[in-house]
């Protein structure tokens, strides 16, 4: 028999969700206007009816030995119009705080998940002329009201990877394809993300409240050359780590953004994280054919086209574990401590799900030993959800939903966690 690795004692061990992909009828955001449009494979609606099902998500999630929770805050229902705060919205996310606590699971809260309240969207989102200010003044409003029952913030969920989407690919709102959009984006989300750290931590040193502590999730994606021997290839995937995986918390961690083709900028603040969220799935080949196709760093080749014999999951992403290690070790370079603030995949065979999580929580537990100060394992997702523009096809989750009676059911896979976590070890 092999012996178990261990984790570090007070190990933070959940799962994550998000607000609209949770939630239901989230009315008042970009993303329900961009479904209503007919943009996405189907839309949210009803979504799991969390907001109304929380309890029940929650006790089945202390019933697996979950100790920590991330779930984001809705600014559409918080902030519903500029400057116009819906005290009943901010009482329902009190009673959740409250609930969690009570179970004896740790709440991580993310601020913002990708959705935009349709008033900020209107005035141009991030880049309109006050975005920064008008987030971190949200941000200041729900540490004031919440803050007595959270240490962990996130500002902003995948900065780069909504950028990409919404600016690169053009599936998300706004769809609005352009690079220099793009670059500009990145820098007002840098930023809002400092100006909202300010604040939190302002919040918090007024209240007299023990400090928090404050970053963002981090999407990162491990970029291999398509040919191992072309320059071109590895120039491609170094710039993609370079621009996509670290610049964002390079630049938080210097104050300033200074890269070829972005808009140079120095920050409000001299660093702005206190941990690093690190959110990771899967792995991309890249190739670069024309030294012009520089400016998009290259392309993605097609998801089949490398080791057919790879394990994928049902949205075709390979299934890579060894990449987890690889980016932790990277991370870990920054020296602050890292919480895995997702890591999962969407599949309909449970075993895939298994043996994802035996392989992936391997490789955290060898960086452990391998010096990375990592003191957190949440999984992408506790329940199944709204995945965005593919709808409700890929399951992520630990936990089964059906959508028509929003009856739950547990997964083997959620009950082979629990094991691991009540061992605390893989
Ligand atoms: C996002 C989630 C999403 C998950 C799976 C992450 O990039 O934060 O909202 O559901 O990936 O695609």
């Amino acid at each position: 028999m092999k012996t178990k690795i261990s984790f570090p004692d007070n190990f933070l061990w959940g799962s994550a969700t998000s607000s609209h992909q949770v939630e239901g009828d989230n009315r008042n955001n970009d993303w329900w206007s961009w479904e209503t449009e007919g943009r996405v494979k189907e839309p949210s609606g009803k979504a799991c009816n969390q907001y109304e099902l929380f309890k029940n998500d929650f006790k089945l999630a202390r019933s697996l030995n979950h100790n920590a929770h991330r779930f984001s805050l809705e600014w559409s229902r918080i902030e519903p119009e500029e400057g116009k705060f819906d005290l009943q919205a901010i009482e329902h996310y009190r009673e959740m705080l409250k609930n969690l606590r009570s179970l004896g699971i740790t709440p991580i809260v993310t601020i913002n998940h990708f959705t935009l309240p349709m008033w900020f969207y209107k005035k141009g989102g991030w880049i309109g002329k006050r975005g920064g200010q008008e987030f971190a003044s949200y941000a200041a409003k729900v540490a004031e009201k919440l803050g007595e029952h959270i240490t962990y913030w996130l500002t902003v969920n995948e900065p780069v990877s909504n950028i990409y989407s919404a600016y690169i690919t053009g599936s998300w709102p706004p769809g609005d394809k352009s690079m220099k959009q793009a670059g500009k984006v990145f820098v007002a989300i840098l930023k809002a993300h400092c100006l909202a750290y300010k604040a939190i931590h302002r919040v918090y040193k007024k209240k007299g409240w023990v400090k928090p502590k404050v970053s963002f999730a981090k999407f990162t994606l491990v970029y291999a050359p398509c040919r191992p021997k072309s320059i071109n290839d590895k120039l491609a995937s170094l710039l993609r780590h370079y621009y996509v995986n670290k610049l964002f918390i390079a630049s938080l961690m210097k104050g300033r953004c200074l890269a070829p083709g972005m808009p140079p900028t120095i920050l409000p603040a001299r660093r702005s994280l206190d941990f690093i969220g690190l959110n990771y799935y899967t792995r991309d080949y890249v190739h670069l054919d024309k030294l012009l196709d520089l400016n998009t760093f290259g392309y993605v080749c097609s998801v089949l086209h490398h080791k057919d014999s790879a394990k994928r999951n049902f949205l075709g992403w390979e299934i890579y574990p060894k990449g987890l290690y690889d980016m932790l070790m990277d991370f870990s370079k920054y020296k602050l401590p890292i919480l895995i603030t997702e890591n999962g995949i969407c599949t309909s065979n449970d075993n895939d799900r298994i043996d994802f999580l035996k392989d992936h929580l391997k490789e955290v537990a060898q960086a452990i030993k391998d010096g990375a100060d990592i003191f957190g394992y949440l999984h992408w997702s506790l329940i199944d959800n709204f995945e965005w523009a593919h709808g409700y096809g890929p399951r992520f989750g630990l936990v089964d939903v059906d959508y028509a009676s929003q009856r739950r059911t547990v997964k083997p896979s959620a009950r082979i966690l629990a094991d691991i976590i009540k061992n605390n070890a893989v």
